[in-house]
């Protein structure tokens, strides 16, 4: 590590963990809730901890990528971050948001809008956080010695996150409209601008650890954002097939979305090809996997199990299951969830001057989550084929159809147990020894 100011990165690794830990502790509640073990009813209802579970997915991983910034630019611009205490201020205020929508949620303080959840008052307050948070990266990279390809991708990933975030913020009284503009923020945000965050992440990883050269990484790069948009952007339509707007969208979306894998393709075969390429044998093989594991899951999450419900045809029955979360699953472990430890992975030991990479637990912690992950996939799978049979094509009755996966749910337990270990060992790693330290500061050149 080379700028002392990358060590604030650590502190938004440290909510990750944190708040991930929080995120599985509220799937068990909906899993068990499955099985009918429901016991916390009266005080977390299964709507509340789902919105619970999925916010506190997406601002750990937001939390993830802000912390991935703050130790990427500085290295990528070749300077310090220009204020640790403006940094700070944003890590506590972005702390200090999360606590109060996750609590919040809990006295039915939410709006009842999948993923867009906080209610708009506090969307203000996300607002401020973003834009200090965007004004101290891209001043930082603007001030900077240089700015690479790797750190333009990454921060208009981010720029443009947050620009997004505010058609989601608009006030409609017809529920159509209301529907059509959140899409803009959750189809465009993973579809889209995500994958810029993403594939800079996984651009200065590669350079990193397979030592091969700068210009061929980021001529990839180039490919993989001109297929993103060209798939992403108009195939936001696949959620526009019955929510009230023209049929049109039936034929756009079907068309756009069904491209939408190429950029994940792209993305898995770079990463592999990357690796075969590289002579530098760069030690820390744990970041190695987590890096090609990342794009290689996200292939099989996003754009496999995408495209195997994408087209009209087959959405018409499977909209809104839980093949859909079999699908939100895979897609978010793989792209999102697997690059922020990718990137925790790769950092932690460059910020501590400790070079455990090759701890068992370490690997053990990679291993057993991805197998875990991949059980809970398979089980929500089926029971989601059986939730579409049952519900859908023999119009047997909600909650009749809901007991007989009840089975599968348990499966899923099983499998999310062992995930939870994996994760468990992951993050005992990050406690025990993910402390900065100065001693990590490479003498200066
Ligand atoms: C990393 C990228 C992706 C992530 C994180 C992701 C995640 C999700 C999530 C969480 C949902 C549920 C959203 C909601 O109901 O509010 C969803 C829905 C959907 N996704 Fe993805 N997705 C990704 C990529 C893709 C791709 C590439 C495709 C197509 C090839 C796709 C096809 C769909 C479809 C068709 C739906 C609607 C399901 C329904 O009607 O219930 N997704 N996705
Ligand atoms: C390990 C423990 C976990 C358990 C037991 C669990 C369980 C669940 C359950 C029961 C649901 C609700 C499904 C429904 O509507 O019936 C859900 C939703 C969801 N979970 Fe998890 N989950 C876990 C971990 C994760 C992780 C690690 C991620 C992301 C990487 C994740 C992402 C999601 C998403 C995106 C949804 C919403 C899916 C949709 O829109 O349909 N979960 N989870
Ligand atoms: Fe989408």
């Amino acid at each position: 590590m080379k700028y002392k100011s990358q060590q604030i990165a650590y502190w938004f690794f440290a909510l990750c963990i944190l708040l991930f830990a929080l995120q599985i502790t509220y799937g068990f509640i909906m899993g068990f809730a499955r099985i009918g073990w429901d016991g916390l009813h009266d005080i977390i209802p299964f709507n509340t901890a789902r919105a619970v579970h999925t916010n506190l997915l997406v601002v750990w991983l937001l939390s993830g990528f802000m912390g991935a910034a703050y130790y990427i630019i500085p290295e990528e611009a070749q300077r310090e971050l220009v204020s640790v205490k403006l940094a700070f201020v944003q890590f506590f205020s972005l702390a200090l948001v999360g606590v109060i929508a996750i609590v919040g949620y809990h006295f039915n303080y939410w709006e009842g809008r999948k993923f867009l959840e906080i209610p708009r008052e506090l969307d203000y307050l996300v607002v401020v956080n973003v834009l200090l948070f965007l004004g101290l990266i891209l001043t930082t990279l603007f001030k900077g010695k240089r700015q690479t390809t790797t750190a333009m991708v990454l921060s208009m990933g981010l720029l443009f996150a947050a620009l997004l975030y505010l058609p989601g913020m608009i006030w409609f009284d017809s529920q159509v409209m209301d529907s059509f503009f959140r899409w803009w923020v959750v189809h465009l945000w993973v579809e889209g601008v995500w994958e810029l965050i993403m594939g800079g992440i996984l651009a200065f990883l590669l350079i990193k650890l397979t030592g091969v050269d700068r210009e061929v990484i980021e001529k990839w790069l180039y490919v993989i954002v001109g297929l993103t948009f060209l798939s992403g952007v108009l195939g936001t339509g696949h959620h526009y097939y019955y929510i009230g707007v023209n049929k049109i969208w039936l034929v756009v979306g079907g068309i756009f979305s069904a491209l939408e894998p190429l950029a994940f393709l792209g993305m898995a075969l770079f990463a592999v090809y990357m690796y075969r390429k590289g002579e530098k044998k760069h030690p820390n093989k744990l970041a190695l996997f987590w890096t090609i594991g990342s794009a290689i899951v996200s292939f099989i999450g996003a754009g496999l199990l995408g495209f195997a419900h994408t087209l009209p045809q087959t959405n018409l029955y499977t909209h809104g299951t839980l093949v859909t979360a079999m699908h939100g699953h895979y897609a978010f472990w793989g792209a999102y969830a697997m690059i922020v430890l990718a990137i925790i992975s790769y950092s932690v030991p460059n910020m501590t001057g400790r070079k455990r990479f090759d701890k068992t637990a370490g690997h053990m912690a990679f291993w057993l989550s991805n197998i875990g992950m991949l059980g809970m996939v398979v089980a929500l799978g089926v029971a989601g084929v059986v939730q579409v049979y049952l519900e859908r094509r023999l119009k047997m009755d909600f909650m009749v159809a809901q007991e007989e996966t009840k089975i599968h749910f348990v499966v899923m337990l099983l499998c999310a147990t062992l995930f939870t270990v994996g994760i468990v060992m992951y993050m005992y790693e990050f406690i025990r020894y993910g402390k900065p330290s100065d001693e990590a500061l490479e003498p200066a050149a």
